[in-house]
C-alpha cells in the first residue's frame, strides 16, 4: 500500500481541530516529512466575495452555501491529491467533515490512498463556552457586536450538528477528546503509515514557547502578607510596563490570567503593548487559598497558630490551611487550567500566563518539573519569568531576565 497518508478531521466548529491539524504537522515536518494543512474555512474566506460569517450561510437548507462549501472542499481536495502526488508525504484536511456524504467523496477522490479519520470532540462545557467566545472575537466576526458575534457562532455550530454524523464505516479512525488530549475510540483496518507517531504525539503535551510570569510587587507582598487581592506598588507597575516593553516584539495573541487584580494589572500594559492580544482570567489560576491565614504575614502565623506554622514545615506539599487549599490540593485545578490554556491557544502561537507564587510552582510542576516535596520551594522571582519549551526530545525550563524593574524616570 501506499506510503502517502491523508489525515482528514471530522468534528463540530470549535472542536480544537485546527489546533490538532498544526500540532501533526509541525511536529511530524520536524522528522523531515513534508506535512501539509488544507483548510477549508480558510479557503471559504478567501474565495466569498463578501462576508461569508453568516450563519445562514451554513444552513444545510440554503442551496448556494452547501455549493459554495462543497466547491472549497473539492478544490482543497484536489490540492492535496496533487501534493500527494508530488513531494508530499502526508495531506491534512482541516474542515469539519461531518456528513457521511462529504467523508464518502473524501474517500472517492483519494481512492487507493491510505486515509485515517480523526475526530475531535470535547464535552466540557466551560471550555466550549470559552472558545466560543474566543473564536467570535475573530477578524469574520469584527463586524458585530461581541454577544451578536457568539450568537452568530452558536447558531453556525447548531447547523453543523443537524448535519452532523458519527465515525461508522471509515476504515480507520480515531476519536480524541481534544480538551482532554486522551483517545476516546480508534479503529484500523488497514495499514496507516505514521500510525504510531500520529497516536503518540495526539495525547502528548507539546509547548513552543510558554512565557510563565509571575505577577508584579503588591502592597502584600511588601509586608510579606499572603493572599488578599491586593493592587501593584508602583515598583510593581513599573516591573509591569517592563515586561510589555521585553515582550513589545514577541507576538503573544492571548494571556492568560488568575482573577485576582495584581494579575490582570500585571497583563494589561503588557496586551496594549501587542499588536492584538487579549487577556482571559482563569479562576483554576488563582493563587492558593490560605483559608483562615489569608490576609496575614507569615511572622503573624508563627505567634498566634505556631500548629499552622509547623505542620507547613513539616510537609509544605501535602499540607492544607484550614479552611483553605494546600499545594496537594490545587493539582487538579491547575491540571485543569493548563487543559483550557491548551485547548483555547491556537497550536502555532505563544502563550503567556500570568499567574502567583504557589501557582506558578504547580504550573511548573505539572510539567513534572522537580519532585512534588521541592515544588513548595521553587524559586519564583518577580524579576524574572521561565521560559518553557516542551517537545518529546527536549525539556526547557528557563528562568530569564526582563529589563529593570524600576521605573524608567528613576
Ligand atoms: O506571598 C505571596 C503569595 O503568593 C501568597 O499569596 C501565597 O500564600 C504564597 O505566596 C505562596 O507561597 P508559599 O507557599 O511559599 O507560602
Amino acid at each position: 500500500m501506499d506510503s502517502k497518508l491523508v489525515i482528514v478531521l471530522v468534528g463540530l466548529p470549535a472542536r480544537g481541530k485546527s489546533t490538532m491539524a498544526r500540532k501533526i504537522a509541525r511536529t511530524l515536518e520536524r522528522d523531515e516529512l513534508k506535512v501539509r494543512v488544507f483548510n477549508n474555512g480558510e479557503l471559504r474566506r478567501k474565495l466569498a466575495q463578501g462576508n461569508s460569517s453568516a450563519p445562514e450561510f451554513f444552513s444545510p437548507q440554503n442551496p448556494e452555501g452547501v455549493a459554495f462549501r462543497e466547491k472549497c472542499a473539492r478544490i482543497n481536495l484536489d490540492l492535496a491529491q496533487s501534493f500527494l502526488q508530488e513531494e508530499g508525504d502526508i495531506a491534512i484536511i482541516d474542515a469539519s467533515n461531518v456528513s457521511r456524504q462529504r467523508r464518502e467523496m473524501i474517500e472517492e477522490t483519494m481512492a487507493g490512498r491510505p486515509i485515517l479519520f480523526l475526530e475531535c470532540r470535547n464535552a466540557d462545557e466551560e471550555a466550549l463556552e470559552a472558545n466560543l467566545v474566543r473564536k467570535s472575537s475573530l477578524r469574520e466576526f469584527a463586524h458585530l457586536s461581541p454577544q451578536k458575534a457568539i450568537d452568530s457562532f452558536a447558531k453556525r455550530i447548531s447547523f453543523y450538528e443537524t448535519m452532523y454524523e458519527p465515525l461508522h464505516s471509515e476504515r480507520n479512525c480515531i476519536v480524541v477528546d481534544s480538551f482532554t488530549g486522551s483517545i476516546l475510540q480508534e479503529k484500523l483496518a488497514d495499514v496507516v503509515p505514521y500510525y504510531d507517531r500520529i497516536r503518540d504525539l495526539i495525547t502528548t503535551r507539546i509547548v513552543k514557547n510558554l512565557f510563565l510570569v509571575r505577577h508584579g510587587e503588591t502592597y502584600f507582598n511588601l509586608e510579606d502578607r499572603i493572599g488578599g487581592d491586593s493592587v501593584l506598588t508602583a515598583k510593581g507597575l513599573a516591573q509591569a510596563r517592563a515586561l510589555a516593553e521585553h515582550f513589545s516584539t514577541i507576538p503573544i495573541p492571548i494571556i492568560f490570567t488568575s482573577n485576582y487584580l495584581r494579575t490582570l494589572q500585571t497583563a494589561a500594559p503588557i496586551a496594549e503593548k501587542q499588536e492584538h492580544s487579549s487577556i482571559i482570567a482563569l479562576p483554576e489560576f488563582n493563587e492558593i487559598h490560605a483559608g483562615i491565614c489569608d490576609g496575614m504575614t507569615y511572622q503573624e502565623i508563627l505567634a498566634r497558630m505556631p500548629e499552622v506554622a509547623d505542620a507547613r514545615k513539616q510537609d509544605k506539599y501535602g499540607y492544607t490551611y484550614p479552611e483553605g487549599e494546600g499545594y496537594a490540593t490545587m493539582e487538579q485545578r491547575i491540571h485543569r487550567g493548563l487543559q483550557k490554556v491548551f485547548y483555547l491557544n491556537n497550536y502555532d502561537d505563544n502563550i503567556m500566563i500570568v499567574g502567583h507564587r504557589a501557582v506558578n510552582r504547580m504550573i511548573l510542576s505539572d510539567f513534572l518539573f522537580r519532585q512534588k516535596e521541592e515544588v513548595p520551594y521553587v524559586y519564583m522571582p518577580q524579576n524574572r519569568y521561565y521560559h518553557l519549551q516542551i517537545d518529546p526530545h527536549k525539556k526547557n525550563f528557563e528562568l530569564q531576565p526582563y529589563a529593570s524593574g524600576q521605573s524608567k524616570k528613576r
